[in-house]
Order: C-alpha cells, then structure tokens, then sequence
C-alpha cells in the first residue's frame, strides 16, 4: 500500500492506493489561509502537520490493519511557499506562500540590477513575485531579526517529510521552484546563493522525486498508526505530480490543470529556456524538464462569479443555473470578452497589478453572456501557454485536463474549441494525490520507472473534442483578447498607485 499527500492551499488530502493503482481510501483536512495585508498569504506549517496527521489518523482508524501495510509514502506539494526554521528545527514566522505578492521591489531588483539575463542562465528563470528566492531577500530586508535565526528553508510538503522523518531533504523538482536552483544541472545555484545572502548549510539535500529520503521515525510512525518501516519518497510540486498522476511524462504530451490556478503543462526531454523566459522552465517528477505557464486565477475566476457576485441565486446548484445559461449563448459571448486577472497574472505577464475586466458589454447581454465569458477569458488566458510553447517549437501530439473545473463539461468543451485540440480526461481524479502514490510506488519498486508506472496506471475514461465552427470563432476572439492586456497595462499601474 501507498500513502499520497498532497499538501494542498485550502486542504491536506491524504490517500491509500494498492499495487493495482486503486485508491482504496482517502481523507482530507481542512486548514486557514491568512491575509495579514493587501497582496500578503500566509499559512502556518504546524496546520499543515495537524491536518496531514489527522487525516492520516483517520485513515487508520477506519481500516483497523491498514497503516501497518503501508510500505511507502510520498508528496505533492502547492510549491513556492518559504518555510524557515531555526537550529533546533522551530518555525520562526507564517510560511510565505506561492499566491503572495509582496516582493515587487525584491523581484524588480533581481530583474533589473541583476538581471535576467543572469537569472535565466543561473536557474532557468526570471524572479516572479510568487517564488521563494525574492522571499528571502524580503524577510532580510522586514525582519532582520528573524533571517538572523535561520537554519533551515524548505517548502511546503518538505516541512511534512521533516515531521516524518528528522530529515532536511528536498526533490528537484519542487526546488526548481526557488529561483535559487540551477534547474539545468539538479543543484542548488551557487551564484543564486550567494546573491540571496542563504548560508549553502541552511539548503536541504536534494533527491530525484521518486527516490527515498528516509524513513519515518518510530515515535511518529505509532503516533500515526502506520508502519515504521515506511520509506518516504521524495515527491514534488503539486504541478509536476499532478501531471505524473494524468500520465504527461512523455515529450509531446501536455496537460491542463483547472484548479483555482490554472496551468498548462509541458513534458520534455531536454533543459529548454524560452527567450522571454515566459514559461516557467522546471525540472519533471520523472528526472526530465517540463515548461510551465501559470494562470493565477483559472477555476478561481468562475468561482468568484458563482459565488461572490451570484451568490444571491436561490437554487441548490447555482454553478448549474448559470451553466445552463450561458450554454445557450453562442460562441465568443456575442462580442464579449473577460480578462482573468482577478488576482493579478503570471504567465505570460509577470504582473501583479492586472485585474479582471470585462471588455465589450453592451445593453443586450445577460448574465449567461457574462457567464460564458469567465469561462471562455480562462481559456484565451490557458491558450496563451499553448501559444508559447508552438512559438518554442515543442511538440504538443496529445493534451489531457485535470482539475477541479473538468466537472463541468460545458467548459472543456469551450476549452477543446479555443485549443482546437481533443482533450484526454484521465480515470483517476484525485490529480496530485494520485501521482504522490504513484511515485510512493516507484520508490519501492514497484515499477521500474515513473513512465513504466503511468503506463500500468492512468487510463483515459473521455475525449473531448472541439467543435470546428467555434473553433474558427474563438480563432478570432482569441485576436483581439491578446491586445487586451497591453491596451490596459498603463491602467492597472494608475490603478494600483490610487
Ligand atoms: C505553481 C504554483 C501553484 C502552486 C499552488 O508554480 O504556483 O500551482 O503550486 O498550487
């Protein structure tokens, strides 16, 4: 049996899967997200721990025998998040998570005097507000006090395999996330570190995501009710296993992730940069590369028009009501168009200022209009990763979806037709937690590799394809949503300086 965690923003989600690849349980935890100030995110690690331990004890509890069969267990991470501990492994302040947009001057001095020119060639990438690295540099710069104290920094799911283990380990994987990764050579970036003022002890070993890192310790393994002879896994960020759990670990595969973030997921064989450094460009769960384009508000965009703005809709299901309405509107919302930047963007605009906007309301629209249009702005929003990755040439043969917002079918279909590409939905839903115990799997030998494994493992139960005639539609509108930005970008500054 193995045990997949994933580490999740609103939830710890743990589940058991046998050797066939079936999940026979699984529990979750919810845990509180803070807001301390305007663009701030944090989270507190010792949640993460409670929830991850409650669920694993709940599991146990209600399968008397369970937690002694368990001969593996790995992570799946939400990445980015600064967790900094002290000599005798205590936390020293709230977690900086992956949503927080705090380190614009640290980001523009990294860009800007350092340069990205070297940033790219040290890691792989630019500073993004939402990496760890520009985090760093802003609790020296805040909390002079608390940096003085730092012994150790991991991220998120690697604080767990600490609980579980003792152990300061970390994978490739979820490292290439720091922006103090040489993403290219699987190495802490000596260069990063030195410009970040990290002391190179205070770094973590790094491990290939399906190789073991330790062993849990007894003391806890009891605590728990599992085995104490179970292996932990390196594991990774919450993207890359995810796609370990739909199957894209193969050149020419790309996968589409629906959550509340949005990202377009590239499998590749060789270390690639884009020249714009656009996309995120990480290494894969499989010991390979990936490029990545985030979207920060994806899922997240139709949730806040369900429930924020249509929250006075009295209906059991008020995602169906406004679904059914704006699948009677045709394709391109009769001239209408939504700009998902609620919480500012990522890729392909490294922006925290960008807003959401509705472009081209008229007297004749309704609600269903406006409905369709978050779900198709989402879309232009995902294409604009898919045209990155063609204008990088690399091959995309066969997509596949994921994600929460895959439930609503209406919305791939939108998502086919703007791609213009079949969209593979794959059997297992449980997306990270699932590729977490695949790769628990792999470390112990069950399968010989991580393709081998995805190869027994995921199925694909649906195919979704575009629809030719919105296809040429969206073709068009896809045109005028690229202008959008650019058209605003003085705004949103005017905007944030009020
Ligand atoms: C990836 C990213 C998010 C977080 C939270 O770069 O920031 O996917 O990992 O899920």
């Amino acid at each position: 049996m193995y045990l997949g965690i994933d580490v999740g923003t609103s939830s710890v989600k743990v589940i058991v899967m046998d050797k066939q690849g079936v999940i026979i349980e699984s529990a979750s935890e919810k845990y509180p997200l803070s807001f301390p100030k305007p663009l701030w995110s944090e989270q507190n690690p010792e949640d993460w721990w409670q929830g991850t331990a409650d669920a694993i004890k709940k599991i146990c509890t209600k399968n008397p025998g369970l937690g002694e069969q368990i001969e593996g267990i790995s992570f799946s991470g939400q990445m980015h998040g600064l967790v900094i501990l002290d000599e005798a492994g205590e936390v020293l302040r709230p977690s900086i998570l992956w949503n927080d947009g705090r380190t614009q001057k640290q980001c523009d001095y990294l860009n800007d005097i350092i340069g990205r020119d070297k940033l790219s060639a040290y890691t792989g990438n630019i500073a993004l507000s939402g990496f760890t690295g520009p985090k760093v540099m802003w609790v020296k710069e805040n909390e002079p006090e608390i940096f003085d104290k730092i012994a150790h920094i991991l991220l998120p799911k690697d604080y767990i395999r600490f609980r579980l283990t003792g152990e300061y380990k970390i994978d490739a994987a979820d490292a290439a996330g720091t922006l103090f990764f040489d993403v290219k050579n699987k190495a802490w970036s000596k260069e990063m570190v030195d410009i970040l003022s990290i002391k190179p002890e205070w770094l973590p070993e790094v491990y290939n995501c399906y190789e073991v890192t330790g062993i849990v310790q007894k003391d806890v393994a009891d605590e728990l009710g599992i085995s104490d002879k179970a292996k932990v896994i390196g594991g990774g960020g919450d993207q890359a296993v995810g796609a370990v759990g739909t199957g894209t670990v193969a050149s020419g595969v790309v996968s589409v992730a629906l959550g509340t973030s949005g990202v377009v997921f590239a499998s590749v064989d060789d270390y690639k940069v884009d020249k714009e450094n656009r996309m995120h460009s990480f290494n894969h769960a499989n010991g390979k590369f990936t490029q990545m384009g985030v979207m920060l508000s994806a899922a997240y965009s139709l949730q806040w028009w369900v429930e924020e703005v249509n929250k006075d809709i009295q209906a059991e299901n008020p995602y169906k009501v406004l679904r059914d309405e704006a699948a009677k509107v045709p394709a391109g919302s009769e001239g209408l168009i939504f700009l998902p930047y609620l919480s500012g963007e990522r890729t392909p605009h490294a922006d925290v200022n960008a807003t959401g906007v509705f472009i081209g309301l008229k007297p004749s629209h309704t609600r269903g209009h406006m409905t369709r249009a978050v779900m198709e702005g989402v879309g232009y929003g995902l294409r604009d990763s898919l045209e990155i990755l063609k204008d990088m040439q690399i091959p995309i043969h066969e997509m596949r979806i994921t994600g929460g917002g895959v439930r609503n079918e209406l919305w791939v279909e939108i998502l086919a037709s703007i791609f213009n590409y079949e969209l593979n939905i794959v059997e297992a839903s449980e997306g990270p937690a699932y590729g977490a115990s695949v790769l628990a799997a792999v470390g112990c030998g069950l399968f010989n590799s991580v393709e081998e494994a995805c190869r027994e493992l995921i199925k694909v139960s649906k195919i979704i394809k575009p629809c030719e005639e919105d296809a040429k539609v969206y073709d068009k509108y896809y045109q005028v949503f690229k202008k959008g930005y650019g058209q605003l970008k003085d705004i949103y500054k005017d905007l944030a300086e009020l």
